[in-house]
């Protein structure tokens, strides 16, 4: 309905009979629909992106895989919203708890601008990532040997500060793939027990490797990709200039269910910040029992540039 179809339902909820046929609608559904594998027997966008997927679940197509970050959005789901509330190509969207960038890659597909703030630097790495490694691949691929013998310490070679290695990389976004495969091989190891090395290169290969499938797919169906801007930052404080977005997803931090700075701590830590600073700013798990619904709804409005009105 949010694409403009007339439809009936068929099929034991399987299919879809469209009322009102055009070229133009079924043109629609093929680029924007999420869930939907053909229309009149041509296969729709969606279907051909998600072919894109290294991992085994079916909501991890592309990039969304990298990084274990828990309580993602299903990407499906969020393509659709973008219909629902009726964005197009163009529009801004914002996000201001972007998490793991789940929107920012779901808009990108579909040539809708996003904006987004998340006050974790390892979720704004996430989402910068997954949305940017793409215009960079071919530094990436360039870099990799030079770098992997650097950062393996051998007779030849001592030099394996990883961080120190990084720093001489020019090109902000690809030391930002360098660093998440490095974080990533860092949460590996702490939470499943991987040996470091293994596990590094390959998820490294691994990221190249959804990389490239976005890169691929982009040029198959000659998507025109939306600009991303992600930022680092406390939502509450949020200075946006008037009419600069079009709509707003938003999925706020839990107040009970999870605790971001103890979930990602080994990371955090691995990137140089103290855990006890950065935690003030997150809105979420304080205190115990009954009180911690009342501290996260102060938490929800403190530091609020626009006062909510009692
Ligand atoms: C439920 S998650 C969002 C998940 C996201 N929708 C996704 O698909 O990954 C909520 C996010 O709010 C962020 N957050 C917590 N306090 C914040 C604050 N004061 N300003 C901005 N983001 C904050 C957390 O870091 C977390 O990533």
């Amino acid at each position: 309905m949010a694409l403009g179809a007339d439809f009936e339902v068929t099929n034991g909820l399987r299919e879809f009979k469209l009322k009102n046929k055009s070229k133009e609608l079924n043109d629609r559904i093929v680029k924007r629909s999420s869930y939907f594998k053909t229309v009149e027997q041509t296969f729709t966008d969606y279907f051909h992106i998600i072919q894109k997927n290294r991992t085994r679940s079916v909501n991890q197509y592309l990039t969304h895989w990298i990084y274990p970050y828990k309580g993602k959005f299903h990407p499906q789901m969020i393509r659709a919203l973008l219909n629902i509330i009726g964005l197009k190509e163009g529009d801004t969207v914002f996000e201001p708890f972007s998490g793991s960038g789940t929107t920012a890659l779901e808009a990108q597909l579909l040539d809708i601008n996003f904006i987004g703030i998340d006050i974790s630097p390892l979720c704004v790495l996430q989402g910068k990532v997954k949305t940017k490694s793409v215009y960079v691949i071919d530094e990436i691929l360039k870099l990799k040997n030079t770098l992997l013998s650097k950062l393996k310490p051998s007779l030849f070679n001592q030099e394996h500060d990883f961080y120190k290695v990084l720093k001489d990389i020019e090109n902000e976004d690809v030391r930002d793939f360098y660093t998440l495969a490095r974080l990533l091989a860092v949460s590996d190891t702490v939470r499943r027990g991987r040996a470091f090395e293994q596990s590094f290169i390959k998820n490294l290969n691994l990221m190249i490797d959804s990389v490239k499938d976005y890169k691929e797919i982009t040029d198959k169906l000659h998507l025109r990709l939306g600009d991303i801007n992600l930022q680092e930052g406390d939502s509450r404080k949020i200075g946006l200039p008037g009419n600069s977005i079009d709509g707003i997803i938003t999925s706020p931090p839990y107040s009970i269910a999870l605790d971001y700075v103890e979930n990602d701590a080994h990371s955090l830590e691995d990137m140089g910040y103290k855990l006890n600073e950065i935690r003030e700013d997150f809105v979420g798990v304080r205190g115990k029992g009954k009180e911690r619904v009342e501290l996260y709804n102060n938490d929800m409005v403190k530091n609020n540039f626009y006062k909510i009105a009692a």
